[in-house]
């Protein structure tokens, strides 16, 4: 079938695109590198042409619940408006684990992004995921001061973005389902451990200083409020295996 992934670009998004072409399906990519801006609705009508079923893995990187919650809820607004227009059968969002007892800084947008979902007619389904093993690196790219890299502390049961890919894509084959059960990495970490321990993989040798990040939600995560509950699906692999397949930089 043919299927519209949203984000496809980018860590989860690009993930998707490639197993879902795997499988047969006919991708189209929406993101601004492709030509379609979710703020604005441009080229969005003829990504969705002839499309009959959409994956939803846009993001923004910021850590303001202000203009994560202005982003997703246009984005996704305009996202939901198209692919009513087009016909689309079905809309997966992807989101994240614990984000109703967290719903603070970054997170706010994710709330505000599942409220626009949930209050529209449109045919969908929900997945929560925990972090991602990427999350390390997304996390180190936005935590540099000079030669020092700055590590969050967290508590933090990550997933690769590759099996969230293969978990998504099995769901968007099959009919909306609303929210389904929660997925998640097989063991607990500190994201302090995992950002250095990628840095080091990317040959990085200065100092890595763990940093307790002030705010709600990064003290929500200090505090455990990102880990799954017991009805989470656990999908491997562990952090310590998936970074030994990561090319030494
Ligand atoms: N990262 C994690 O650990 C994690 C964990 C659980 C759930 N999630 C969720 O998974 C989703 C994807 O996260 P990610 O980390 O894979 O994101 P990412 O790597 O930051 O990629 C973001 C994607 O969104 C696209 N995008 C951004 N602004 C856009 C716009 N105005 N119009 C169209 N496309 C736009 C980007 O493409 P362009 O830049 O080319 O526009 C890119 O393809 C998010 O909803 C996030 O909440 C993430």
């Amino acid at each position: 079938m043919r299927i519209a992934v949203a984000g496809g670009t980018g860590a989860v998004g690009r993930e998707i695109v490639q197993r879902a072409r795997a499988r047969g399906h006919d991708v189209s990519v929406i993101a601004r590198s492709a030509g379609v801006d979710l703020r604005t609705g441009a080229g969005l009508d003829a990504a969705l042409d002839g499309v009959e079923a959409v994956v939803d893995a846009t993001n923004v990187a910021t850590l303001r619940a202000d203009e994560s919650a202005e982003f997703f809820r246009t984005a996704s607004s305009h996202l939901l408006a198209a692919a009513d227009r087009a016909g689309v059968r079905h809309t997966l969002l992807l989101s994240i684990v614990g984000i109703d007892e967290n719903p603070h800084g970054y997170n706010a947008g994710k709330v505000a992004q599942e409220a626009v979902y949930a209050a529209s007619a449109a045919p969908w389904s929900l997945v929560r995921a925990t972090q991602f093993h990427e999350f390390a690196g997304q996390i180190a790219g936005r935590a540099r001061l000079g030669p020092v890299q700055l590590a969050p502390r967290a508590r933090t049961q990550p997933i690769a973005a590759a099996a969230v890919a293969d978990h998504l894509v099995g769901i968007i084959e099959g009919p909306p389902a609303g929210r389904t059960r929660d997925i998640a990495g097989p063991r607990e970490e500190r994201l302090e451990r995992m950002i250095e321990a990628w840095v080091r993989r990317s040959g990085r040798r200065g100092p890595v200083v763990p940093v307790s990040l002030p705010g709600a939600q990064m003290r929500g995560m200090r505090a455990g409020l990102a880990l799954p509950g017991p009805g989470a699906i656990r999908l491997g692999p562990t952090f310590d295996e998936w970074l030994g397949a990561v090319p030494r930089g």
